[in-house]
């Protein structure tokens, strides 16, 4: 296609944007449309559904041991304060362009199409990875539940992360049997959802409350340990980024320590922008996105807070097991039957956390592909389901392949990047839509904008600088391969270039 004719009036053809009319006019066209079937409830399900995982059943004994203790409540305080300034961009956008595709579609209605391309590739980053993250997870969970019913996988089937293993068939599996619910279709797989979030918000409860009377004043002392220079320091793969640039020595606990917890777990809290991917397939999504968004992001950063306390309190930080800490917590205070208990729970609600990061995953990809900037082959949806079957079957089995040989450490502060850039985006996108089309009707406006948006930039900045050096170079090559793709393919199929920028159709 000719360049000429992508360059809209007054607008560089790399940013040239999509209008809000557009945007909400492509969901009407029949074969491209998703049901509209969720509430406010279904959402706030959906998010807690999403948003509990991983991050706290994992990686609280990960940082409480290795670098915050105690104060791993605080690293939770400090990324769910990031995680609510984003949500008020978040609520704002996803009330306003009420289509499928998140941070995606918000870029392309408000700074444009090269954007807009960037953060969709970059969200297909981070919702693959995390799938493939909470699949390894679960299947830990799973094995350590086969165990003690005296089951044992063949060593090579356990996966990369236990010595000896290749290949994780259960992370496999449990990809591909949820690839197969998504496809069938969104009810379904919200019934699904609502039962599972009851059972893992359940185990979550029966951590706190039963954990409070196994608590040990004195795991609380120090409440933030000193810092310490690891042994042989850092190297740059491990170093957090602000202290390669600024070149001090490299620490672990501290103040310091807080804010690397804080990179890590929040991780705990990647779910809660999936909710706004939904937004297309919402009964009326300019009052019930921002109640879904906000509130289940609200229940979830109480209940880390306190589980946080409650396990430090229970174990002393440096004894805490790395690999399900909540459950051998009370294993180490002499009480099994909770630890069989929350194994299980842990096991059944990863399965949503996982089904729900993939669908997020599927309706980015269909919004880029209705947009034509990638084939419009994967944005029909199947005549029977209407789900965007296509990408969801392709999608499923790369994650799946994914899940069974990778690693999970590397892979989770891989997704923390790219969801907090993801984050930026949104917040600029907020203050540029704000001068751009002041006239929209925004059901839930972002209060004190431009205050509110800088902060929101800042602080996921600040978390982003608190992540490793590799992890940074392995994002930034991620981010070059999909600017070629783009260059190669998305700019000249795209279908508001071929339109020209800015017009009807
Ligand atoms: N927040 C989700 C988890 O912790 C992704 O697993």
């Amino acid at each position: 296609m000719s360049t000429q004719q992508d360059t809209g009036p007054g607008r560089d053809g790399l940013f040239r944007t999509k209008t809000i009319e557009q945007s909400i006019r492509d969901t009407e066209e029949p074969e491209h449309a998703l049901k509209k079937s969720l509430s406010a409830w279904d959402l706030i399900v959906f998010g807690v559904g999403v948003i509990i995982g991983t991050g706290i059943f994992v990686l609280t004994g990960k940082v409480a041991k290795e670098n915050a203790g105690p104060a791993t409540a605080l690293a939770f305080v400090a990324a769910g304060i990031v995680c609510a300034l984003a949500a008020l961009c978040y609520a704002e956008f996803a009330s306003t362009v009420p289509v499928a595709g998140s941070a995606y579609t918000f870029a392309y209605a408000s700074i444009g199409e090269l954007p807009a391309w960037i953060i969709g590739w970059d969200l297909v980053l981070e919702f693959a990875l995390g799938t493939a993250v909470v699949a390894v997870g679960w299947s830990g969970y799973v094995r350590s539940l086969m165990d003690n019913a005296d089951w044992h996988l063949a060593n090579a089937l356990e996966g990369p992360d236990v010595p000896g293993g290749t290949f994780d068939i259960l992370a496999f599996l449990l990809v591909l049997v949820l690839t197969a619910i998504l496809v069938v279709g969104m009810k379904l797989s919200a019934n699904i959802t609502a039962v599972v979030v009851a059972i893992k918000v359940t185990v979550v409860m029966i951590v706190i409350i039963a954990g409070l009377f196994f608590i040990v004043g004195d795991n609380y002392s120090p409440f933030i340990p000193d810092a310490v220079t690891p042994e042989g320091g850092l190297g740059w793969e491990d170093a957090p980024m602000l202290q390669l640039i600024f070149g001090y020595e490299a620490t672990n606990f501290g103040v310091m320590g807080i804010f690397t917890a804080a990179s890590v777990v929040f991780f705990a809290f990647i779910g809660f922008d999936v909710v706004a991917t939904a937004a297309e397939e919402t009964k009326r999504p300019q009052r019930d996105m921002p109640r879904g968004i906000l509130g289940s992001l609200l229940i979830c950063t109480v209940l880390y807070v306190a589980v946080a306390l409650v396990v430090t309190g229970m174990q002393h930080y440096t004894e805490l097991s790395v690999s399900a800490p909540l459950a051998d917590a009370f294993k180490a205070t002499g009480h099994p039957w909770y630890a069989g208990a929350i194994s299980f729970g842990a096991a059944v609600g990863l399965t949503t956390v996982c089904l729900i990061l993939l669908l997020g995953q599927t309706r980015v990809f269909f919004a880029m592909s209705r947009d034509g900037l990638l084939p419009r082959f994967f944005s029909i949806t199947h005549p029977k389901f209407k789900t965007p079957y296509r990408p969801t079957i392709l999608l499923g089995v790369v994650i799946a392949i994914i899940a069974g040989f990778t690693s999970i450490n590397e892979l989770a502060t891989l997704v923390n990047i790219g969801t907090l850039f993801a984050f930026v985006v949104v917040a600029i996108g907020v203050m540029v839509l704000r001068r751009t089309r002041p006239d929209l009707h925004r059901a839930f406006r972002t209060p004190w904008v431009p205050v509110v948006p800088i902060l929101s930039i800042a602080a996921s900045v600040w978390l982003m600088l608190n992540l490793p050096g590799e992890t940074w170079a392995r994002f930034a090559a991620w981010m070059i391969v999909g600017i070629i793709v783009y260059f190669l393919y998305g700019r000249s199929h795209s279908r508001l270039g071929r339109m020209g920028a800015n017009a009807e159709y």
